[in-house]
């Protein structure tokens, strides 16, 4: 079997540290290994529309904000095809067959849209386009016979609903599409990165982000004001580690270099959680420590990001050079589609 990697994502806004451990850094690793036979990196615009219809705007500006984040962190047009969702007009084709496989119960189950619904305002409206969007991104899927799906754990119900669309219609209309596996992180912290607030998850909409694109000052802003332990008030107080935001984020992005760089007296993150644990060791002390880890981390990002900045048509050009690359594997695919189904009239 073929290995061809595919995902994406919405461009409402700019990419943030979530979508950095979450899943770029595990699409930069795919990358680097090399060893796949395609690669897919999509502009989920047309997604993104679902719940932003009113706000086109919005969508068509973060397009090249979120491209310059992926460029920024290193992920390489000459090794992914990069494209624009909405320019692959097939990938509508492929969902309004699939759509014939899938009943409202079941998409109403989907806990990622579950989840999105709670926290969005269609007052009880809700929209067709957006309750139908796992059916769509099912569609974003086949059509490249994809196969390895980076994406984060928010992500998951979406891969297993593309699975069941896949088993549907081989059962009705013959072995044709492959089914997809999604590729998680390593550290469970970085499956759902938790907010500078402490609150589940980093999310734009809840103003808790820290973002690949922020100044030095943001970055040190974000972290001194970053969600601790509220009973470990002074000093000498022994404070707790579980919950604690600071720590969460020292387990996903502190490494034994950074402890001899910046920290020194302890060998290693257990030492410091028990120093913390035991009292004795205050709240500034670690935020400093993950504030110049993060600094270090996100300075390359920032730089790289502001040297692309100054060339948005080269960007575009890498879009469009990979748009009219995916459409033509789209297009084939389509009519294979449609010839198993039975509904190739002229050929
Ligand atoms: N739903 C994804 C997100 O919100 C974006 C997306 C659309 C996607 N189509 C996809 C991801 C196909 C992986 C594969 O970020």
């Amino acid at each position: 079997m073929k290995k061809i990697i595919l995902t994406g994502d919405r461009p409402t806004g700019h990419l943030h540290l979530g979508h950095l451990v979450g899943s770029l850094n595990r699409r930069i690793e795919l990358q680097n290994a090399g060893g796949y036979d395609e690669y897919y990196i999509m502009i989920a615009d047309a997604q993104a529309l679902t719940d932003n219809f009113g706000n086109v705007a919005k969508v068509r500006e973060n397009v090249l904000q979120v491209m310059l984040d992926y460029l920024a962190v290193g992920l390489d047009p000459n090794k992914v095809t990069f494209f624009i969702q909405s320019e692959v007009s097939e990938l509508t084709e492929f969902t309004f067959y699939y759509m014939n496989l899938v009943t409202l119960s079941r998409l109403q189950r989907n806990p990622t849209v579950k989840e999105e619904l709670k926290s969005k305002d269609f007052n009880g409206a809700i929209p067709m386009g957006f309750l139908t969007y796992p059916v769509s991104q099912t569609a974003d899927i086949t059509a490249f016979n994809a196969t390895i799906i980076p994406v984060g754990e928010d992500q998951l119900p979406m891969i297993e609903q593309a699975r069941e669309i896949v088993r549907s219609f081989n059962n009705m209309y013959g072995e044709t599409l492959v089914e997809p596996k999604a590729v998680l992180p390593e550290n469970k912290n970085s499956f759902r990165l938790v907010g500078t607030d402490g609150k589940a998850k980093m999310s734009k909409s809840l103003g808790n982000c820290i973002f690949l694109s922020d100044e030095p000052d943001e970055i040190k802003q974000k972290v001194f004001s970053m969600y601790t332990d509220p009973n470990h008030i002074h000093v000498e107080d022994s404070g707790k580690v579980e919950g604690n935001t600071v720590f969460t984020y020292l387990d996903v992005f502190s490494r034994p270099e950074h402890f001899e760089k910046y920290l020194p007296e302890y060998k290693n993150l257990e030492e410091l959680k028990a120093h913390y644990t035991r009292g004795g060791l205050g709240d500034m002390k670690i935020k400093k420590f993950l504030n110049s880890i993060l600094q270090d981390l996100l300075a390359p990002i920032r730089e790289k990001r502001k040297e692309l900045e100054k060339d948005p048509d080269a960007i575009f050009e890498i879009l469009k050079r990979g748009t009219i690359k995916a459409r033509k594997v789209a297009q084939k695919n389509l009519l294979k589609l449609k010839t198993n189904m039975g509904i190739n009239y002229f050929n």
